[in-house]
């Protein structure tokens, strides 16, 4: 059965709508662990957006499960993870305009700069993932580059699922269960993760030997309603 990662980003995006100090994501975390959560994922973006170093750092101390640590192949960021040794890094795209982490990594087209970030990341005994897009070429990439993990994008599975599109569900569906069988004869972990919902998650959390899915907004939206223990809970209860 897939483990599931909760992203607590969109907790600290409502903080950062008033710039003040509520609700602390660090308050989200706990309540997230009461529920069943197997590992709290954050991104400290460049731009600090949402996640802070404090956030960071006081989620390190008090977070019992694994922190995943989603960032970009950028000094300072790679600097903080090192220093403060996340169980988990994964390293993905970013650019300041979009609302959201659009499509995965261009790691056949960087191998230079993120094969270094893959390195002073494991050099740090951090465990590192690569958030790329069901492509071929990636993927053969990234296992060269020696990724401990890939997380696959499901992104455009997602969206299909959203629009009830079902001959775009079937084929983004059949890519990702390609691209999982690919992931899992390298040897190496296979996560996904991006536009899962309560609706469409089933599919995906059976792909033969999916290690963990990365879920965030879904379970936020839903936890507005019902509270985060119970919302991480329903999920967890639809994955296995
Ligand atoms: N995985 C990665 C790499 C992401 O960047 C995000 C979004 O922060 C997620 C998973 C979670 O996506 P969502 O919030 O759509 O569940």
């Amino acid at each position: 059965m897939a483990i599931l990662g909760v992203n607590i980003d969109h907790v600290a995006t409502v903080r950062e709508a008033r710039k003040t100090n509520e609700p602390d994501p660090v308050w989200a975390a706990a309540l997230a662990e009461l529920g069943g959560a197997d590992g709290i994922t954050i991104h400290l973006r460049e731009d600090r957006r949402h996640i802070k170093e404090r956030d960071l750092r006081i989620l390190k101390e008090s977070v019992a499960v694994p922190i995943n640590l989603e960032l970009a192949c950028a000094d300072d960021v790679l600097r903080i993870a090192c220093e403060t040794l996340p169980h988990q890094a994964t390293l993905v795209p970013e650019r300041r305009e979009e609302v959201t982490t659009e499509g995965g990594l261009d790691v056949a087209g960087s191998r230079g700069k993120i094969g270094d970030a893959i390195r002073r990341l494991k050099d740090a005994g951090i465990f590192v993932s690569l958030f790329l897009d069901p492509d071929p070429k990636q993927l053969d990439a990234g296992i060269e580059l020696g990724a401990n993990a890939i997380e696959l994008h499901t992104g455009p599975y997602a969206h299909a699922t959203l629009r009830h599109h079902a001959q775009q569900t079937a084929a983004t569906l059949l890519t990702l269960q390609h691209a999982g069988q690919k992931v899992r004869s390298a040897g190496i972990a296979l996560d996904a993760g991006h536009g899962l919902t309560y609706r469409n998650v089933k599919p995906i959390a059976a792909i033969e030997g999916m290690r963990e899915l990365n879920i965030g907004h879904s379970i936020i939206a839903r936890a507005i309603m019902v509270g985060l223990e119970q919302a991480v809970r329903d999920m967890k209860r639809l994955i296995s």
